[in-house]
């Protein structure tokens, strides 16, 4: 009750849903990246790899809770000044987090992104950030299989991450044949070298390295009953998942939400939905939040009113947004932003 009281007063004084993120500057001053709601991490080792990917090591602090291969966590860091989140798979095994109390994340740098691409200049040994709890039904599926049905893996890219993470903790305890064919331009497969000793310690286990030709050129044979596990690009999922059904096999696919279409013309005006706490207001592109959402009595807090102050901060959880003082776009992802300096150019879900 009390709990519930505070919180009511940091929302109506501050911009924290909760009591405690009001705190959150002091308590950085002890804790380091400490926020709210999420884990703190510590970056043990980042690492360049062939293909633009760079491989970080973090170690949450113990409270976080192990997760299951496949899953995926939000990264939470602050870049250039800005608190950016993204969505990353984890690519290292539970086994390797009972271990040594660490997990692994490789991430493809994305050169146009506002994330990725800083990571590894910005991303110190020692330095912190945020995850979530781990997330996700990617999951791998255990059960006796007959010998004739083999577990098949399709990566592309960066998809390689949840295998990777499968590979580790179940190729132990698996009873039948896995087969994993991991699609990447030439030279800029990750992990050439593990899933090699992977396959010499499990002979069951076979892999195909294939650039996207070589994939296209050798058309996969699937059987009925087969659990097939997919992430990779939209249109690798569309065929693999079709050749799944005609084939009967099991599917499995990872898909995060995929950047919605935008329409940056403001003459052309966009209706757009707007949900915030919960609550669904509507919007359009053609004024900033701040007023929209003013004029509907939404619960947002009003400052200067010119981008100053920050008192209108609030968390874009997704959807897109125009930054009317520098023009840039924001990407579909998690970040913070100021609603009197923000025009909406998708649907957006918001929290404050
Ligand atoms: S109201 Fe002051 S920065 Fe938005």
């Amino acid at each position: 009750m009390l709990s519930t009281t505070l919180n009511k007063l940091s929302l109506w004084f501050s911009h924290h849903s909760a009591f405690s993120g009001y705190f959150e500057p002091v308590i950085q001053r002890v804790k380091p990246a400490w926020r709210q709601g999420l884990y703190r991490a510590q970056v043990l080792n980042v690492t360049k790899a062939i293909g633009d990917f760079v491989h970080i090591t973090l170690q949450p602090q113990h409270q976080w809770k192990a997760h299951k291969a496949g899953q995926h966590i939000e990264l939470t860091a602050e870049l250039n000044g800005r608190l950016l989140t993204r969505i990353f798979t984890i690519a290292s095994s539970p086994q390797q987090y009972a271990k040594d109390k660490t997990i692994t994340l490789v991430i493809k740098t994305n050169e146009l992104g506002r994330f990725t691409p800083q990571l590894a200049d910005e991303l110190t040994i020692n330095s912190w950030v945020n995850i979530s709890a781990a997330q996700g039904e990617f999951v791998f599926q255990p059960a006796n299989k007959p010998l004739e049905t083999p577990t098949v893996m399709i990566a592309g890219g960066s998809g390689i991450t949840p295998m990777m993470s499968m590979l580790s903790e179940h190729l132990s305890t698996a009873n039948n044949p896995m087969y994993l064919r991991y699609i990447a331009p030439l030279n800029e497969h990750q992990f050439v070298e593990p899933l090699a000793l992977l396959a010499k310690e499990y002979p069951y286990f076979t892999f195909d390295l294939m650039t996207r030709s070589e994939h296209e050129s050798q058309p996969l044979t699937l059987l009925a009953k087969s659990d097939v596990y997919c992430c990779g690009p939209q249109g690798l999922m569309f065929d693999i998942e079709a050749l799944s059904k005609d084939t009967g096999a099991n599917f499995y696919q990872e898909h995060f939400s995929l950047a919605p279409i935008v329409n940056d013309d403001s003459a052309t005006k966009i209706d757009i939905t707007v949900t915030l706490n919960g609550n669904a207001f509507t919007a359009s592109n053609q004024q900033n939040l701040l007023i929209q959402l003013e004029s509907q009595n939404a619960p947002v807090i009003r400052g200067c009113g010119i981008g100053v102050c920050h008192q209108c901060h609030c968390t874009k959880k997704s959807g897109l947004v125009k930054n009317l003082l520098t023009g840039d776009v924001s990407d579909s992802g998690e970040q913070i932003i100021q609603l009197c300096i923000s025009k909406p150019l998708s649907d957006l879900e918001m929290s404050i």
